[in-house]
Parts: C-alpha cells; sequence; structure tokens
C-alpha cells in the first residue's frame, strides 16, 4: 500500500529549474530526495549518485545544467536523463532512484512503497 505525502506547490518547480528537496527513509536509512520539472512533468529521485552514493547538488537545488536538458552530478560530472534518472554520461553507475510523483490541485506529492517512507510520521 502506498500513501501520498505532501512536498510542494506546483509553481515551486519551474521547467530546468531549481529542485525543492525533501528526505526520506530507503531502506531503512534515511536518504535526501529532490524533485524537478523537465517539460511540464514532475519527477523525483533519491539525492544519491549512481558513482559513488553521495549527493549530487554542490549547490543546494542545483541539479540541472545550464542547458536545463541534463542532472548533473557536481563531484565528478556524472549526467542522467531528467525524465528517467537513467545515465546519460560521466561516470554513472547505473540510474538514479526514482520517486513516484504525482500532481493534482496545485499540489505535488510523493508516494511511498515498501523501501520508502516518509522520515518523520
Ligand atoms: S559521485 Fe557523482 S559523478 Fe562521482
Amino acid at each position: 500500500m502506498t500513501d501520498a505525502v505532501e512536498l510542494c506547490a506546483s509553481a515551486d518547480l519551474v521547467d530546468g529549474g531549481r529542485a525543492v528537496s525533501f528526505d526520506v527513509l530507503y531502506a531503512g536509512q534515511s536518504s535526501r530526495a529532490f524533485a524537478i520539472r523537465y517539460q511540464g512533468q514532475v519527477h523525483a529521485y533519491l539525492n544519491r549518485c549512481s558513482h559513488i552514493p553521495m549527493e549530487m547538488d554542490y549547490q543546494e537545488g542545483q541539479f540541472f545544467d545550464d542547458s536545463g536538458r541534463w542532472l548533473l552530478c557536481s563531484t565528478h560530472g556524472a549526467a542522467y536523463e531528467p525524465d528517467s534518472g537513467a545515465c546519460a554520461g560521466g561516470p554513472c553507475r547505473g540510474g538514479l532512484v526514482k520517486i513516484a510523483l504525482s500532481e493534482s490541485g496545485g499540489l505535488v506529492r510523493w508516494h511511498t512503497g515498501p523501501h520508502l517512507k516518509p522520515l518523520k510520521f
């Protein structure tokens, strides 16, 4: 069973712009996560690079490259597809862990799963 957790207002996510960060419990460990908008759709991932499991934004919320086309890890430059999290170049070893989102009524929500829970109840 999944629950929807309120994340932010739709207007907080601008296409190709800054991410909204949030915290989750993933497989029993607290982890940072982030949501972005790309080509009109919202997407969210664990903030964990597949190269080395560390956070990717040197500047908080800054995941897109200057062109707004790729999500970049600031550490060694791994590039990911914004809409799937798939590795698109650089030293990534696989894709990002995707988190289900939904958007309705001007709100964005993320969805819990078997390995994904809110940090605080
Ligand atoms: S830690 Fe992300 S590219 Fe190396």
